[in-house]
């Protein structure tokens, strides 16, 4: 249950404010009664009118692209009151993070109200690829190199990580930064994967998903996706 003038802000009708006024001036009805309570709560099989015209309660679905900061946990909430990616993006919508990204890792992040293509992003089935960038301690030998082309078993399960690129060998740094696709979102994977190596992830930033990119984002900025990239998207079933 949520407060009608919530509702009827969060659907886009108008803002909380006027959503207000309309209902104190006896514009609303609730279920056939016009109701000037303020508080007055309903939820989504209530049948709501605006000047005797019912007002479609589906939700608006919404979807943006996070730069998404380090310091901020991949969260909606978080019981020590750090900053969460929702507290990032400037909506009245429900949206929560497609998978989650770590702490400190930064890059690509999907938030969206729609669970249907948050189904779709994150079931193994769809092996969606995301892209990543590491930074990871010491210089990758030819041996990683093998095994990394043959695929590792992390926590009992094989994971795919042929799909690499070596960019940077820094033997000054004793650092190698290494470009990695992976088809799956178990939790920590990428830092998984090099740890086993014996070749800890010192910096992480997801650079793409699917056919999405970072473009232009700076760091904690966010765009709403595209009608034709949400098609395609939904097309990855
Ligand atoms: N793999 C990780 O280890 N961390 C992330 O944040 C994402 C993928």
């Amino acid at each position: 249950m949520e407060r009608l003038q919530k509702v009827i802000a969060n659907l886009g009708i108008t803002s909380r404010r006027k959503a207000e006024d309309l209902i104190i001036t006896g514009h609303v009805k609730v279920n056939g009664n016009i109701i000037k309570e303020l508080g007055t709560k309903v939820d989504v099989n209530d049948i709501i009118e605006i000047d005797n015209k019912i007002i479609n309660q589906e939700i608006k679905k919404e979807y943006y692209l996070l730069n998404k900061p380090p310091k901020v946990i991949t969260s909606t909430n978080d019981e020590h009151n750090r900053k969460t990616v929702v507290d990032l993006i400037n909506t009245e919508a429900r949206i929560y993070p497609v998978g989650r990204l770590d702490y400190d890792t930064t890059g690509l992040l999907i938030l969206t109200n729609d669970g249907e293509l948050a189904n779709i992003l994150m079931h193994p089935k769809n092996k969606i690829p995301k892209t990543y960038v590491a930074r990871i301690k010491g210089i990758l030998t030819k041996e990683d190199i093998f095994n990394l082309k043959k695929g590792l078993v992390i926590d009992d399960r094989l994971v795919e990580t042929n799909n690499f690129k070596v960019r940077e060998k820094n033997y000054d740094g004793n650092f190698t930064i290494i470009e990695i696709t992976i088809a799956e979102g178990r939790n920590h994977i990428v830092k998984k994967i090099f740890a086993s190596l014996n070749h800890p992830v010192v910096r992480l930033k997801r650079t793409k998903i699917a056919f999405l990119t970072l473009d232009n984002l700076k760091i904690g900025e966010y765009r709403p996706l595209k009608l034709k990239e949400i098609k395609k998207l939904y097309s990855l079933k």
